[in-house]
């Protein structure tokens, strides 16, 4: 029930109604203050700012709680697979066994590559990074894909589900100078990725459950996450009713960022750094502590979990398990232990609340499956696609206005142009 709350501003108070979320998420609706007062809030990096009311995601950071639509992310990695999780996430509730299989088979129905993008594709040196590839592909479906009919957007949003995995192996397998691999539809979505990726030419794929099992669970874990940076990025975007393309682009470029989802490239950078330095950790420690180093312990630290993530928690458990199966011993996992240790005794961590978040490590396993560095940030574009999707067609549902912040200026007031010859 909304209550009104009361600010004092130049003396005068003013009337602002307030309201709880689902969870009893206390909100102050702000909507009318400047039109009340001519007061704008001021909150850079938005960390008092709920820029819509969304019903996909609820996080709570003190208590390292995660649900996707109220299921917990606890009994969906260990129960579900990333298309359930998918849907779940795109139509609001769990799908019964006819509804997931003709998700599965809609997604399936688009799985032709298309030879334009593909011959783009091609064309794009080997030096760029995989994110910058798939964002610039993923931009261009838009011209090959109605954008304006009724039922567009659902076919799209499916289209996206089928072609982002399949897209994403062009560029490792022109790195490797193959010709990319057909995908097999008779396997599940996750095995089906593999089978892009490892497939050799000629030699029927042979899975492993181990390995599928693994990128299901890492593809959960990273479905949906709030109002973070890339699904704000895509939610902004959206909003001008820019395309899903459009807005789905942007977002793989917001979360391509070492703060954001290109972290998981950044850990595993930093692991063998440290392994090719002697395995010094305490003077990792001391350099991320340090602020006139600039660097930053990445995989540690989360704008939203202050207690722990929850995510890293099931993937530090998911890592052991998937190196023991698959009989990995990879030096840079006793690193992220040591270094983990250390900075959870660590006063400076302790008091800043700086845990090891999702991609602390999530690149250790994809690792052990096989996937190169560079295509961290991409697997992490893969899971978070449902959640994206889901959010844009929130957003389109709820007809949110167009995204617009105000600014406070802080520049010059008005002055008199001067010739180019006085300047
Ligand atoms: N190493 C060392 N110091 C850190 C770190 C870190 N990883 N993260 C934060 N701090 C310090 C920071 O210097 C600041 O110290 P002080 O109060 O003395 O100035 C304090 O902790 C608060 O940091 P902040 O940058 O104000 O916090 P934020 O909420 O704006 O940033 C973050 C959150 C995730 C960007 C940041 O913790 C970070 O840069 N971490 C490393 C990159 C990383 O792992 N990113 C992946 C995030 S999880 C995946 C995803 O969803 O994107």
């Amino acid at each position: 029930m909304s209550q009104i709350s009361f600010i004092n501003l130049d003396g005068q108070s003013f009337e602002l109604p307030t309201f709880v979320g689902s969870e009893n998420e206390k909100a102050i609706d702000i909507a009318k203050l400047r039109d009340l007062s001519g007061y704008v809030t001021y909150d850079p990096g938005y960390k008092n700012t709920g820029a819509t009311k969304s019903a996909i995601t609820y996080l709570d950071g003190e208590e390292g709680i995660l649900r996707y639509r109220g299921y917990s992310i606890e009994e969906l990695a260990d129960k579900s697979t990333f298309l359930e999780v998918a849907y779940l996430l795109i139509h609001g509730e769990l799908p019964h066994k006819a509804q997931l299989d003709s998700f599965e088979s809609e997604i399936k129905q688009y799985t032709i590559s298309n030879e334009v993008l593909k011959k783009i594709a091609d064309t794009i040196p080997n030096s760029v990074h995989p994110m910058s590839e798939i964002a610039g592909l993923v931009g261009l479906m838009s011209a090959f894909h109605s954008t304006e009919e009724a039922g567009d957007d659902e076919k799209n949003m499916m289209r996206l589900m089928a072609t982002l995995p399949i897209m994403a192996t062009w560029n490792y397998k022109k790195g490797l100078g193959q010709e990319a691999n057909q995908p097999d539809t008779s396997l599940d979505y996750c095995s089906t990725f593999l089978q892009l990726m490892f497939a050799k030419p000629g030699d029927p794929f042979k899975g492993d459950p181990v390995v599928s099992k693994a990128l299901n669970k890492l593809l959960i874990l990273h479905a949906d996450h709030e109002q973070n940076c890339s699904t704000s990025t895509v939610r902004l975007v959206g909003s001008s009713h820019a395309n899903v393309f459009a807005s789905v682009s942007a977002g793989i470029q917001a979360l391509s960022g070492p703060l954001h989802g290109g972290a998981n490239q950044e850990v595993i950078e930093m692991l063998e750094a440290i392994k090719a330095d002697g395995g010094d950790t305490d003077k990792y420690i001391a350099m991320a502590k340090d602020k006139a180093s600039g660097f930053r312990l990445m995989g540690f630290g989360h704008r939203v979990y202050k207690n722990f993530d929850p995510r890293a928690k099931i993937i530090k458990k998911a890592a052991d398990d998937v190196l023991k199966a698959l009989g990995v011993n990879d030096p840079v996992l006793s690193i992220a232990q040591h270094l983990e240790d250390a900075a959870l005794h660590d006063e400076y961590f302790v008091a800043r609340k700086l845990y090891p978040n999702v991609d602390f490590y999530s690149g250790i396993i994809y690792r052990a499956l096989g996937i190169p560095t560079n295509m961290f940030t991409v697997m992490f574009a893969i899971g978070r696609l449902p959640g994206w999707l889901a959010q844009w067609k929130e957003l389109k549902t709820n007809k949110e206005p167009i995204g617009r912040p105000r600014q406070i200026y802080t520049g010059y007031t008005s002055r008199a142009f001067v010739d180019i010859a006085n300047r």
